[in-house]
């Protein structure tokens, strides 16, 4: 396995190669929903690339850029273990040489970014659509693997890959939970104790809906009072019902909605987010 810090060595690595690449992004300190994607792109190709990279250009002043956990040598050990070819583990520098305030930027429509998470972390999705569409140009992946858990990036990346004509195929994951159905992220490692226990609510909450659901409450603002009280203690953000296709606002729920959360735990003040299709 290689592992490359700088983007003239990434070029040549990757001329080198022989048959199908598959990227799977990431900003690191990985769990088993990060690696749920490497397994399956190292079942689907020749060749693997993990990048590894806290990409600072999606991370408002006011976020957790600094605090974000990192944890690189561990990482790369967790790639050798699943035959990735090539760790792209860059610096800062070396992704944005210019500085930060004057980079030609990709930046999905207001429309797909005036709601969710976009609503809240205004920018957030050009940083992570610019940083993609680089990887994508660097790597000359086949296929790039990304998860359900961020479902609005999802969406977003793969109208960007539509819209600019990349040639790459984006492959959506299922969300991976722990035992007790909290959703894996690296942002877990901020919680507390008691933070933990509250956390478990939102997918408590979400899984509720789908049961409710298929009892045959289709009425939102019911779904949603229901779900608030499960999330007392919580600051909800949103909870939010769309359509999984195209991810207009739902006005009643039905087999292609996708319910959507985010909410911040009440000590450690962690912003998580978790979503379920009511249907499949
Ligand atoms: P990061 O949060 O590290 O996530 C990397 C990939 O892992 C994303 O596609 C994300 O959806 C997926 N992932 C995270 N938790 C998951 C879980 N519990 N189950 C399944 N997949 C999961 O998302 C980013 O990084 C960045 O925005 C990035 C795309 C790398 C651009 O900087």
């Amino acid at each position: 396995m290689k592992i490359i810090d700088n983007v003239k060595e990434l070029k040549e690595e990757i001329k080198k190669l022989k048959g199908s690449i598959g990227l799977v992004p990431t900003m690191g300190a990985l769990h088993d929903g990060h690696l749920s994607l490497i397994k399956r792109a190292t079942r689907e190709n020749d060749n693997v690339v993990v990048s590894v990279f806290v990409n600072p250009i999606q991370f408002a002043p006011s976020e957790d850029l600094d605090k974000y956990p990192r944890q690189p040598e561990k990482d790369i050990q967790l790639c050798k273990n699943e035959g990735v070819k090539i760790v792209f583990i860059p610096k800062i520098s070396e992704m944005y040489s210019d500085d930060k305030g004057n980079l030609t930027l990709i930046c999905p429509p207001y429309n797909v970014v005036d709601k969710l998470c976009g609503k809240s972390r205004p920018g957030h999705f050009d940083g992570v659509c610019s940083v993609v569409a680089k990887l994508f140009n660097l790597t000359k992946a086949n296929k790039a693997y990304f998860g359900q858990k961020d479902a609005q990036q999802l969406f977003i990346v793969k109208k960007m890959v539509r819209d600019l004509n990349f040639d790459v195929q984006i492959v959506s994951c299922p969300i991976i939970r722990e035992p007790d159905n909290l959703a894996l992220s690296s942002r877990n490692k901020y919680l507390t104790q008691n933070d933990r226990k509250l956390a478990l609510n939102i997918s408590k909450a979400l899984f509720n809906l789908k049961k409710l659901f298929t009892q045959g409450v289709v009425d939102i603002r019911d779904l949603v009072d229901v779900s608030l009280k499960i999330m007392d203690g919580l600051d909800v953000e949103y909870i939010e019902f769309v359509d999984k296709n195209t991810f207009n606002f739902k006005t009643k729920a039905d087999r292609d909605t996708l319910v959507l959360v985010a909410a911040r735990v009440p000590e450690s003040n962690t912003r998580l987010i978790d979503n379920i299709k009511l249907w499949e």
